[in-house]
């Protein structure tokens, strides 16, 4: 049986995972290819690390250049993390013309393009599933499974750790800080959380989708993010009086003229967007509950499709990594480098939208003094923005002469919206910061 051999950099929560499954399913996985993937090596930082799952001190290296370039080497997988170091690992092996599967979200975010430049003109191929939502196959299935689609929306709740902490803040009424610190005790937030929280994990990752589905390289730069640490429980408790769940959503929603005259006359227009959003309780995606990971994505032949699954965790992940190693293996055996390329830019005049420009639905919350004539002040400014109304709500049982009051507005754009906030909070008769939260109807 044809055997390839596989060189790991990285024995951490991935790396070990990897090790771990290879041992439990290498032979099944041999039985299914037709070939062997023998693990050869481990490279590490140190030898001494406690590990998740251990690793035999044989497997091991402290020098991963040296691995890499080892002739028996024939696939690399890059799971140390990080963005300086990774990106020459993999610029490396993909020099060697070795193909390369990394769980890196961060380091494609920040060189993707440059990486993919990189393994176009060495002809090997790089694989990256496991660097959005874990054990969700959610790359192949864009890189393969809707090749003969265009992806006219996808919405994801592609971070674990804030899907954990509106779950919580939902279900048992607590404030984020104290959800945020439990999160941290069970090991679902680093000492750090600001990555997570503040939304710039779901743009690494929301960023890759977007650029695979569309054809064009999304930089992070372009993409409006907004994390949930500003989130109260008031507004999911509203929410959730309207009928609606607060989520962390990436999305991304094709924003061009329809048709081809309007994408031939001036490329495709795309929103890419990490926000907090309100979204429907009876949608599926309103039931993707504590560190679960789910992506909604429809495509203008196949329709409404959702996949569902753990998005990190070294179980997850390492089965998102087995599948790349399968895949470089294959390509190896059959002599075809690039038989799916890693990324094929097919639409160059792409372009993000600001957010300014993207459209969508309000819930708004405002403070104002109990007093007549409040509303019919707010609705003017609303109206002169082109901004409508959809409903409105005064709940009862609000002491003193300062209340919430809570809107619902139909369609239109963020830039009037915008203004007429800012309007709006400098009326005499407002009392707080308005809050804006955006509405996802599925629509
Ligand atoms: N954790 C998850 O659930 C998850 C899910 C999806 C994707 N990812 C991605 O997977 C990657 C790895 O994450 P992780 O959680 O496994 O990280 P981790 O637990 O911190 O492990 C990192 C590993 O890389 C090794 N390493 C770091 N720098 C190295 C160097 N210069 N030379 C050799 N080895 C080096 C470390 O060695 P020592 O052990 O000696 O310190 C460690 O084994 C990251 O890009 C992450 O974003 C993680």
């Amino acid at each position: 049986m044809k055997q390839v051999n596989l060189g790991i950099i990285g024995g951490g929560t991935v790396g070990s995972g990897v090790y771990h499954a290879w041992r439990q399913n290498g032979a099944l996985m041999a039985s299914r290819l037709g070939m062997r993937v023998h693990l050869a090596q481990i490279a590490v930082k140190a030898f001494d690390e406690p590990r998740p799952y251990p690793i035999p001190e044989s497997l091991l290296t402290t020098d991963w250049r040296s691995m890499v370039r080892r002739p028996d080497i024939d696939i690399v997988a890059e799971l140390a993390g990080g963005t300086t170091v990774a990106r020459d690992m993999v610029l490396e092996a993909l020099r060697l013309g070795k193909p390369v599967v990394t769980a890196n979200k961060a380091l494609l975010s920040a060189h993707g393009e440059e990486l993919f430049e990189a393994a176009g003109q060495s002809r090997a191929n790089l694989y990256y599933e496991a660097s959005v939502a874990g054990g969700i196959p959610i790359i192949k299935a864009i890189r393969e499974g809707f090749v003969g689609n265009r992806i006219t929306h996808l919405f994801g709740i592609v971070n674990g750790t804030c899907n954990y902490i509106l779950t919580r803040m939902k279900q048992e009424r607590a404030g984020f800080e104290a959800v945020l610190a439990e999160a941290h005790r069970l090991g679902y937030a680093e000492a750090d959380p600001s990555l997570d929280v503040d939304g710039h994990d779901s743009l690494h990752k929301i960023g890759i989708l977007a650029s695979l589905a569309h054809g064009f390289w999304v930089r992070p730069e372009t993409v409006h993010v907004e994390g949930i640490r500003g989130l109260s429980q008031a507004d999911i408790q509203f929410a959730e009086r309207l009928g609606y769940t607060i989520k962390l959503l990436g999305i991304i929603k094709a924003a061009s003229p329809a048709g081809r005259a309007g994408r031939a006359a001036r490329g495709s227009r795309i929103q890419v967007s990490v926000y907090p959003a309100l979204i429907p309780s009876s949608h599926v995606l309103a039931s993707v509950h504590h560190v679960f990971n789910a992506i909604f994505v429809r495509g203008d032949i196949v329709g409404d499709t959702l996949f569902y699954g753990r998005g990190a965790g070294k179980d997850a992940t390492a089965s998102a990594v087995l599948s790349d190693v399968a895949d470089a293996a294959l390509d190896l055996k059959f002599g075809t480098p690039c038989r799916v390329p890693p990324f094929v830019p097919h639409e160059r005049a792409g372009a993000v939208i600001p957010i300014a420009q993207a459209v969508s639905r309000y819930y708004l919350r405002l403070t104002v003094l109990d007093q007549p004539g409040v509303l019919a002040q707010i609705a003017a400014i609303l109206g002169r923005a082109r901004i409508s109304i959809a409903s409105v709500i005064q709940p009862e049982g609000h002491a003193g002469d300062v209340v919430p009051l809570i809107l619902m507005t139909h369609e239109a754009p963020n830039a009037p919206l915008a203004h007429a906030l800012d309007r709006i909070q400098r009326l005499a008769v407002n009392r707080a910061p308005p809050v804006m939260i955006r509405v996802e109807s599925f629509d």
